[in-house]
């Protein structure tokens, strides 16, 4: 009922919402969406949490093979930031289109159409048979859990061999989500653009680092987990706070353990884990005020109009790391899931 409603008015041009949204990006690539993807709440709460097993899918042991996102890795995170913002939404949604930055040799890493050298190139369609989008207009948008959440999980044959694999995907059940996409051609604050056409304009309402939101988010996963099971506490070479490895197995192994429940990281089986409230309230401490234990503002980068992507390679180690994690996600949902 409330789906069919949102299509009817879709279709009247006068229509809007407002939706808050949050995205991962470089500092100097600029916070405003343009040819870029953001996530709601429970989105941005997926991305996050389904991507901690990366540091053991990069090693040595596993050759670093799943999706060859194996580039620079840890130089990149210093100016990552986390921008939440408003988007006021004029018209209907379109399709999600899968947005990255064109790499040095102008091929798209999550595609691998041809694209701009250093500009953000969005493709549509299908996994298996991507078209460029760059020109719709429309908001786009994906639902999490018709994306990737009906296939068999996790098999015992994959379980036996890289129990780690069965850790991510049971976040999609939990957290569900929203993904969109905005691009340059539906921007209302482009210059230039048609009000009677354009579809979105966003507000910056904070940005904070992506380190100290990542240590909120860590340490109410931790301090439930000391209340009650005590796993991080057993780990051999257990760091409290942000002394703690991230990429520790163990680490990394009590961090699903305490979100999913450790009963749900075993094929076929599930146990609760932390309530979803409190991890929703974890996601959105970071954007509170500093008095209320949020991170602190920093402030957006200059002359947002003209936001062009930086060539820097630390630029493009992250969207490379992120597009190749994203491709694969995309390839494992659609190998996974069950003929119609
Ligand atoms: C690791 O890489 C080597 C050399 O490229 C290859 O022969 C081997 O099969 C790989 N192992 C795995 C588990 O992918
Ligand atoms: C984020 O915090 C880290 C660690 O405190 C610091 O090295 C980095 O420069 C900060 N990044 C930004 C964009 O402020
Ligand atoms: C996924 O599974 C749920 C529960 O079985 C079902 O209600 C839903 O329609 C399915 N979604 C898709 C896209 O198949
Ligand atoms: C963190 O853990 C990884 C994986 O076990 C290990 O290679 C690395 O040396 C550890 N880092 C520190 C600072 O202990």
């Amino acid at each position: 009922m409330l789906g069919l409603h949102a299509v009817l008015l879709g279709f009247s041009p006068a229509s809007s919402q407002t939706l808050t949204v949050y995205h991962v990006n470089p500092l100097h690539e600029g916070v405003l969406p343009i040819d870029m993807d953001t996530a709601d709440l429970h989105g941005d709460m997926f991305f996050d949490l389904k991507s901690k097993t990366t540091p053991i899918e990069r090693s040595s042991q596993f050759n670093g093979t799943r999706g060859g996102d194996c580039t620079n890795g840890e130089v990149v995170d210093t100016d990552l930031v986390i921008s939440k913002l408003s988007i006021d939404v004029f018209g209907g949604f379109g399709e999600y289109g899968r947005c990255n930055i064109c790499m040095e040799d102008g091929i798209d890493p999550f595609s691998g159409l041809k694209c701009t050298p250093g500009q953000y190139f969005c493709t549509c369609g299908n996994f298996r048979a991507p078209y460029a989008c760059n020109d719709q207009r429309a908001v786009g948008r994906e639902e999490l859990s018709s994306a990737f959440g009906n296939f068999t999980i996790c098999t015992w044959d994959v379980w036996v061999k890289a129990p780690w694999a069965c850790w991510g995907w049971p976040v999609v059940r939990l957290t569900g989500g929203t993904w969109y996409s905005t691009t340059r051609a539906g921007w209302c604050d482009a210059p230039g653009a048609d009000p009677a056409t354009c579809t979105w304009r966003a507000r910056v309402e904070k940005i904070v680092n992506k380190s100290c939101s990542d240590d909120i988010i860590y340490s109410a996963v931790e301090a439930y987990d000391a209340e009650r099971d005590g796993c991080f506490a057993r780990c051999p070479s257990h760091q409290r706070g942000q002394a703690r490895n991230t990429s520790a197995t163990c680490w990394i192994y009590c961090f699903y353990a305490t979100v999913l429940g450790e009963r749900t990281l075993v094929p076929g089986e599930h146990s609760d884990g932390m309530p979803l409230p409190e991890l929703e309230a974890a996601f959105e401490r970071p954007f509170l005020s500093e008095a209320l234990g949020g991170c602190p503002s920093i402030p957006p980068p200059k002359s947002p109009v003209t936001q062009v992507p930086a060539h820097r390679s630390i630029t493009r180690s992250w969207a490379q790391r992120r597009a190749a994690m994203i491709k694969r996600w995309y390839g494992e949902a659609n190998s996974l899931r069950l003929p119609m």
